[in-house]
């Protein structure tokens, strides 16, 4: 049966099978029952508390580490009011149970759109569909974008604004301390980032009736510099460690850090950019609202001079982070990682 709705969220309770355009070739499904369930200490849960105090050396070792070795953690004190964080995910749900007309409103399937509602990654260049829908918003500086911002659920804007804010300085404070395990300036990071942008999406992944046949995302990595991901509490998102893939558990009021291909280049491959999907399940819609951090598009990337030496030469040339996000859209998620293409041969 051909589909007929826009949108997944409509398709999805009047299907009984997942429609075709949404089964992946076999080589390429997400083979669920091998799949670990990650345990306590699978990704490091760093406690912020004492960040600016008397326990900063010893967090920014922490996070060094993670960076390195697990490409992501998980914060907890990390300053974000369990609130504001209720509040948020109350408005994901609410926008995404918004009758389908007023819903598509928002829709546009060409990824340059700085606010838009869409389905699966990039309609226009995929063979295969995913199985998510998603309003994608630039949220920095705030005044050139809220304006563009669905006008319903009627507080969505005043209280996405709020929560925009409020990640951005702890994105900011993750990048000074980032900065620092690696012997960098305090402010390194964030002075190489250009003016700096922000993204952030609600990704709305509905029940699905064959979850083995299909992916919410297949295995990516983030294109940005780092993201910093809510969600609620159902699993669905898997991180690839040694060739497995293991489910992240979600612990309440906490947020899982990602290192991005960005922070990649910038460290000269001393932090990973690591793969990871999202899986969905027969039963629960999820919701998850990640945040990008990101170089403003004119920004120019490249590993920083204090970490080229003889043992360790550039590995990546420079580029713009603006010429990086366009291949990342127009390729697809693919679980090549879009680094390769910006590589210095030989390296
Ligand atoms: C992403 C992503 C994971 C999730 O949006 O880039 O990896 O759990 N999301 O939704
Ligand atoms: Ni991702």
């Amino acid at each position: 049966m051909a589909t007929t709705k826009v949108l997944l969220t409509d398709l999805a309770p009047t299907v009984s099978h997942v429609p075709s355009n949404y089964i992946r070739p076999i080589s390429d499904r997400p083979n669920l029952s091998d799949v670990q369930i990650s345990d306590q200490g699978f990704i490091p849960l760093i406690d912020l508390r004492g960040l600016e105090g008397p326990n900063r050396e010893d967090i920014i070792k922490q996070i060094g580490q993670a960076c390195q070795h697990d490409g992501f953690f998980q914060v907890k004190n990390h300053g974000i009011p369990m609130t504001m964080i209720s509040k948020i995910m109350g408005l994901a749900r609410e926008f995404f149970r918004l009758p389908e007309s007023e819903r598509l409103k928002n829709y546009s399937d060409d990824p340059s759109k700085t606010t838009r509602l869409s389905t699966s990654f990039n309609v226009k260049t995929e063979k295969v569909s995913n199985w998510r829908d998603f309003l994608r918003l630039h949220c920095y500086p705030l005044e050139d974008y809220v304006h563009e911002w669905p006008s319903n659920p009627p507080s969505l804007r005043e209280d996405l604004a709020e929560y925009c804010t409020s990640i951005r300085g702890l994105a900011l404070r993750l990048l000074e301390a980032i900065s620092e395990s690696l012997g960098l300036q305090r402010d390194y990071i964030e002075k190489a980032l250009g003016k700096q942008a922000q993204h952030m999406a609600l990704n709305y992944y509905p029940p699905c009736p064959q979850p083995e046949l299909t992916y919410g995302l297949p295995g990516h990595t983030d294109p940005n510099l780092i993201t910093i991901l809510l969600q609620d509490d159902v699993p669905g998102l898997q991180v690839l460690r040694n060739g497995k893939w293991i489910a992240v558990n979600p612990i309440p009021n906490t947020f899982i850090i990602n290192i991005g291909d960005q922070m990649q280049v910038i460290s000269n491959d001393q932090h990973k950019s690591v793969l990871h999907r999202a899986v969905v399940n027969c039963n629960k819609e999820r919701i998850s609202i990640p945040t990008f951090y990101c170089p403003s598009p004119d920004a120019v990337i490249g590993p920083a001079k204090e970490l080229i030496n003889d043992d360790q030469p550039a590995v990546y040339r420079n580029f713009t982070y603006g010429e990086y996000y366009e291949k990342f859209w127009n390729r697809g998620l693919a679980t090549e990682c879009c680094l390769d293409m910006f590589r210095v041969s030989g390296a």
